[in-house]
């Protein structure tokens, strides 16, 4: 009876364990077919390549969707868009990975190797055979020279260069792309309101009277006439979008300077995080707090928009607002600072009236 077929007994078990194991060997070596059959080995190389020609595939895809689908009109085009390049993308890196797997598994040298411990650093003899093994890596790979001057495999390697210098291209080109025209990044201080301009609902674009705004309510709010642009619709949305609320009077801390940026306790502010620009958009009507869901940043909406807890390290900037001759709410100019996270704010008094960093943060 073998040692695995004994009961144990708990009580005796540190008398049975022996000095040493004997060694059990290596299971019997089973060649794969492609070891034995040429056929099997092309049908495997073939495969292989499939896989790289599949990851090539990927890559145009990507390409072809970023610069083909329409991304400035619809919100559904930029979707299908989005997902093209990210199917594109999933091909390209699948089919490298896959196809290295296979390559491995299917055609490399199939033979056990043995490591015999040793000391830390080693033997002048070990290191050699490592060289060796590299060099028979290369010799299994097919990619070296089969003596002659040429190489063996030269559709895995064609396919295998192509594929790992093209997939960077899926990620790359529409990261750089997506700037356009726009490496100008002051572009990015401004946004479309302007003086008079009136404050609309989000989505449907109907203006917003005073009257409308009751205490404690908060309005999610888009500048009159977004929804007519042709253009540039989904930038111009993502920096203008702003929180309209309106607090007792009594409550709000009108800071320096501001003191006729509101109207009858109506303020707005960006719904942009100065974290790193998510929406804000968790209103808490007790305690005047609006929450960015993304790292909780807290900003006290009472009190300037001022951070009271989080990571962001500056308040929401303020619209400045007024109402016109037929009671709607309308911003007095652009925003006074840019909006979103507070890296922008650290280009220091740009000619173009845009203040430097604005204190109040919490750290
Ligand atoms: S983006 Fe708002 S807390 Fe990070």
């Amino acid at each position: 009876m073998s040692t695995a077929d004994k009961p144990v007994d708990h009580e005796s078990t540190h008398g049975d364990v022996p000095d040493s194991f004997e060694d059990p060997g290596l299971p019997y070596h089973r060649p794969r077919r492609a070891d034995v059959d040429p056929k099997a080995a092309n049908k495997a190389e073939r495969q292989v390549a499939a896989l790289f020609g599949l990851s090539i595939l990927g890559t145009i895809l990507a390409l072809g969707a970023y610069f083909m689908i329409d991304m400035t009109g619809e919100i559904a085009s930029i979707r299908f868009a989005n997902m093209m390049i990210g199917l594109g993308i999933f091909l390209a890196m699948m089919g490298i990975g896959l196809g290295a797997i296979h390559w491995a598994k299917t055609l490399m040298r199939d033979h056990e190797m043995v490591e015999e411990r040793h000391a830390l650093r080693s033997s002048d003899e070990a290191r050699a055979g490592a060289i060796q093994n590299l060099q028979d890596g290369v010799e299994d790979s097919g990619l070296g020279s089969d003596g002659s001057g040429t190489s063996r495999r030269g559709l895995l390697k064609g396919s295998l260069i192509t594929a790992v210098l093209a997939a960077p291209l899926a990620l790359l080109v529409p990261q750089i792309g997506n700037m356009g025209g726009q490496w100008n990044t002051r572009e990015f201080a401004h946004t479309m309101w302007r003086q008079g301009m009136r404050l609309t609902r989000d989505p449907d674009g109907t203006p917003i009277k005073a009257a409308d705004v009751t205490i404690g309510s908060a309005f999610h709010v888009i500048p009159d006439g977004l929804n007519d642009l042709e253009h540039g619709k989904i930038e111009a949305k993502a920096k203008a979008v702003v929180l309209l609320i309106r607090l007792d009077p009594r409550d709000l801390k009108i800071q320096p300077g501001r003191e006729d940026w509101s109207f009858d306790g109506i303020v707005a502010y960006s719904k942009i995080c100065t974290h790193v620009g998510c929406p804000v958009a968790l209103y808490e009507q007790q305690t005047h707090h609006l929450l960015c869901p993304c790292h909780q940043s807290t900003f006290d909406v009472a009190d300037g928009a001022k951070v009271v807890f989080g990571p962001a390290k500056r308040p929401l900037p303020q619209l400045p607002i007024a109402i016109d001759d037929e009671g709607y709410i309308v911003a007095k100019s652009d925003f006074h600072e840019p909006i979103g996270s507070s890296y922008w704010t650290r280009l220091k008094n740009t000619s173009d009236g845009l203040s430097g960093d604005t204190e109040g943060g919490s750290h």
